[in-house]
């Protein structure tokens, strides 16, 4: 099935101005694989969205980190989805595990965010509201031991998992969302185990963390050549 192979950089709650600034440079520098072949989408803080908007290559997208409801009003702190569209930012990660570990935030209050867009759900269960296939799904239960600690899934664990969910997806949702949604692995993806991985029939991309924030993400991006 021609899934477009997808990188994500998430470079979580990192960062100041020059350092962006330098990231985006060696970006805007790199030589990578066409759009055809690889959709590229950072994820900076919030506070970098306009910075990295406007000065990023066309080629590459943005995405913010998380968004609270739909619209804006009394949600001190908070970033609404509507403020996201009016900045122009197309993608949004929902749900990542750091939240729910950190902030608590559980499946129902994910899928409440029932966003008419292009998110990264970290769980399928908003999949049965009959989303459009426009969705990304991070291995749902993210392997929380490969995040941030250089352990990394084996090809053989992250197709394994993929390839339930893609079962899980075409049984709950719908032959044409099984086979479009792109499944994306995220845990200590890097430079020297990005090939093998992405080389699996069901892994359709990376969510990287740490590697996204190096020269070697560019060496992540080219694996999907
Ligand atoms: O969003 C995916 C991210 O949490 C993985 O982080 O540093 O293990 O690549 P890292």
């Amino acid at each position: 099935m021609g899934r477009k192979f997808f990188v994500g950089g998430n470079w979580k709650c990192t960062g100041t101005t020059e350092e962006v600034k330098k990231i985006v440079s060696n970006l805007n520098d790199a030589q990578v694989p066409s759009f055809d072949v690889v959709e590229v989408v950072v994820s900076p803080p919030y506070v970098f969205l306009p910075l990295v908007k406007n000065s990023l290559r066309p080629d590459f997208h943005v995405a913010a980190q998380n968004c609270w409801v739909k619209k804006g009003g009394a949600f001190t702190g908070e970033v609404s989805a509507e403020m996201l569209v009016n900045l122009g930012i197309p993608w949004v990660i929902l749900g990542h595990s750091e939240r729910r570990s950190l902030l608590n935030e559980s499946n129902e209050f994910v899928g409440d965010k029932d966003l008419p867009w292009r998110s990264l759900l970290h769980k399928p269960k908003q999949l049965q509201r009959g989303y459009q296939t426009g969705l990304m799904l991070s291995w749902p239960m993210s392997p929380v031991w490969a995040i941030g600690t250089g352990k990394v899934a084996s090809p053989a664990q992250a197709q394994e998992v993929h390839s339930e969910l893609r079962k899980w997806l075409h049984a709950n949702t719908s032959p044409e969302v099984a086979a479009t949604t792109r499944i994306i692995y995220g845990g200590s993806v890097n430079g020297a185990n990005c090939k093998e991985l992405g080389a699996k029939p069901d892994v359709d991309g990376f969510l990287v963390g740490g590697a996204s924030l190096k020269p070697e993400f560019i060496d992540i991006i080219k694996a999907a050549e």
